[in-house]
């Protein structure tokens, strides 16, 4: 049975169409990226994962539970960090981890509610008051109230957003720990490296629609080759070099450029032909394409 399994679901804000008929499935263990530009739909989505919102069609079940019709059961097994920032600032953030457990009905949770501060930094913090904390140690809580419950579905909808390095750390090896473990885990993210280092699988979605399904690894095999990145310090890009530009905003913008390469013998004549139209090379790198790459290229249409 699918950890998460969402199909045809469709909403629409007015005359906005914010998600089209997505359908995909999450399978138990499985560490899910679920990316997109802003306004792709993310968020809409994760709303109707979590029973906020309703969706106009389709249906979302969570380990087979539907989260409308069997709304209590589904919630119980799901955990969500939300994008927005949302407290009761009167309250300490131990109170506000209690108060959460205290709706799942949990009444002495108390040591796990330690561990889960503890993993997260939060310790020192454990009684001072929402209001008094930094936004970074605000998105700390909402991860640990997320958690409360163990539950086996963890969503994070940009969970490291405005967040420090050490953080993000700390939260990547929290979370994967909770995956090895066993839960299931979801997450957006516009940081598209840390999505291609902890992801098995990604969903990409463009306008409420999803435009690529597939594990990470097969994704970046689909550009082949590696990229060759070349500023120039005089001169611009010869017309014999544009079909190898990757990134076509560069055609615009200027002197730096990204260009296809297949095998490392094409080096050579792409530097020949600079030479010979007389640009000079400020800067040049040889990398091999990621996800970012890949996301770029698909939500460009290319792919
Ligand atoms: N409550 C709402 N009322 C009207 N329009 C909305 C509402 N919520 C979202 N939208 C619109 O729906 C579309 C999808 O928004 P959503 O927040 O799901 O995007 P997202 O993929 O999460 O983006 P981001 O990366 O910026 O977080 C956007 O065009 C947004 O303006
Ligand atoms: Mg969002």
């Amino acid at each position: 049975m699918a950890a998460l399994q969402i199909l045809n679901v469709e909403k629409r804000y007015k005359s906005l169409q914010a998600l089209g008929g997505v359908t995909f499935s999450v399978e138990p263990g499985e560490f899910f990226g679920l990316l997109g530009p802003n306004g792709a739909g993310k968020t809409t989505l994760i709303s109707i994962i979590a029973g906020l919102s309703r969706a106009d069609a389709g249906t979302v079940s969570i380990l087979g539970h539907d989260v409308v019709s069997d709304y209590r059961e589904a919630r119980s097994r799901l955990g969500v960090v939300p994008q927005e920032l949302v407290f009761d600032p009167f309250f300490t953030v131990r109170e506000t981890l209690r108060m959460q457990s205290g709706y799942f009905g949990l009444r002495k949770n108390d040591a796990w509610i330690d561990e889960v501060m503890d993993n997260l930094d939060l310790t020192d913090k454990a009684d001072t008051n929402m209001r008094a904390l930094s936004g970074g140690m605000k998105r700390r809580v909402l991860v640990a109230q997320a958690l409360v419950h163990k539950p086996p579905v963890i969503v994070l909808d940009e969970p490291t957003a405005g967040v420090d390095v050490e953080l993000r750390q700390t939260l990547w090896k929290f979370i994967s720990r909770l995956n090895r473990e066993g839960h299931t885990i979801v997450l957006t993210t516009h940081y598209l490296e840390e999505a291609q280092a902890l992801c098995n699988r990604v969903a990409m979605l463009k306008a409420g629609k999803v435009v690529a399904l597939d594990k990470t690894s097969s994704l970046i095999r689909r550009i082949s080759g590696s990229q060759l990145v070349v500023s120039l310090a005089r001169g611009t890009l010869p017309d014999a070099l544009k079909p190898l530009v990757s990134h076509p905003d560069e055609l615009v913008s200027g002197s730096k450029y990204t260009l296809r390469v297949n095998e490392y013998s094409d080096v050579e004549p792409i530097l020949a032909t600079l030479r010979q139209s007389g640009a000079v090379i400020e800067d040049m790198q040889l990398q091999q394409a990621d996800l970012e790459d890949v996301f770029i290229q698909i939500m460009e249409g290319e792919k």
